[in-house]
């Protein structure tokens, strides 16, 4: 069976971005292929952070992604800092991979243009992102598209790997959604939805009370010349409502575009679905925030389980690069 892992950073509440572009198909990959998905906890200590919040986000994170509908008993559901190999792979990754392939990453040089102070760790962040999918021989990488640069650059560190000391990885693909692979914010729709930019009026997130929801669609921002086409460059606003609303009925934008008229109904219709969409996440989600101990024992076992499969995977690289095994 081939073996799937994807990580999500829990920096700051999940959106439908983040829902649209990868859990849902998590949440699919779930029987079809040996599912490992991770809290990558490490990668969210690249930007500031409060320690306290940075615990619940943590938590949070795993109650949204049981919520969204992983399932324990069908995938092994984790946070990155409970397996200590990511980092010690990751520090043989440092020393395969080289400065100018880092300098050419895109999210890195956008987020170190947003903050003073960048930390050596949001530079280096792709390579620990690269152990994360190496240690499990992951084959396929479900991911939305802004994820894309960062496996091609795992790709070529991993075949580097390999042509220098013998086959040790496996080679991830991507797999990237046809539709909803770069879900756009509703305020600014030339730029993507995330956690991290402020921009709460833009990002509906998967915890969004209805009336939030219902708010943040009617505001979302389209165009006056109030032509409904399906039209990304020319009509971004109104393409990432069409968008949205392909993703929740299941058709495609340009024919969700011919059933409407107006700006006004389209956005009336869309609140109802996403509400609709999200409703049983969120009833899902309280439920498991009030079962702490549930939900620590479910990253309990799946930190033991990973584990397993990342030390063979360690040992291997480390052989394989030289380092003396411990007698
Ligand atoms: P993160 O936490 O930013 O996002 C988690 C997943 O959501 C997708 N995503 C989106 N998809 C569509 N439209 C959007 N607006 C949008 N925003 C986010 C992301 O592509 C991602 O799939 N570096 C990764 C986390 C990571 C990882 C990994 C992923 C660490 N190690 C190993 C895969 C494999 C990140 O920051 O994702």
């Amino acid at each position: 069976m081939v073996r799937v892992l994807s990580g999500i950073q829990p920096s700051g509440a999940l959106h439908l971005g983040n829902y649209i572009g990868a859990l849902r198909q998590w949440v699919a990959f779930q029987d079809e292929y040996d599912a490992f998905y991770c809290i990558v906890d490490l990668h969210a200590l690249t930007l500031e952070g409060d320690p306290a919040e940075r615990r619940d986000r943590a938590f949070e994170a795993a109650c949204n992604l049981l919520a969204t509908g992983l399932d324990p008993t069908r995938c092994t559901l984790f946070c990155q800092s409970h397996v200590p190999e990511h980092t010690r792979l990751t520090w043989l990754l440092e020393c395969t991979a080289t400065m100018g392939e880092l300098n050419r990453m895109t999210q890195f040089k956008d987020k170190s243009r947003r903050h003073e102070a960048v930390r050596v760790g949001l530079f280096t962040y792709p390579v620990l992102m690269a152990a994360d999918i190496l240690l499990y021989d992951a084959g396929a990488v479900p991911v939305g598209d802004d994820q894309r640069q960062h496996l091609e650059l795992t790709r070529e560190v991993a075949q580097r790997f390999n042509n220098r000391y013998g086959e040790v990885f496996t080679i991830p693909e991507a797999v990237i959604p046809t539709v909803g692979a770069r879900v756009m914010d509703l305020q600014h729709p030339e730029r993507k939805m995330s956690k991290s930019v402020e921009s709460p009026l833009g990002t509906v997130n998967v915890l969004d009370p209805p009336e939030q929801i219902e708010h943040k669609v009617k505001r979302a921002v389209t165009d006056t010349d109030g032509e409904m086409r399906y039209d990304p460059d020319a009509k971004p606003g109104l393409a990432t409502l069409l968008d949205l609303m392909a993703v929740a009925t299941g058709r495609r934008p340009q024919e969700v575009a011919q059933d409407y008229g107006r700006y006004g109904d389209l956005k009336r219709d869309l609140a109802a679905a996403l509400v609709e969409l999200l409703e049983p996440i969120q009833k899902r989600y309280a439920e498991f925030a009030d079962d702490r101990g549930a939900v620590e024992r479910v990253l309990a076992a799946g930190a033991e389980h990973a584990h397993e499969v990342a030390q063979a995977t360690y040992a291997r690289a480390a052989a394989a690069i030289g380092l003396l095994p411990p007698a």
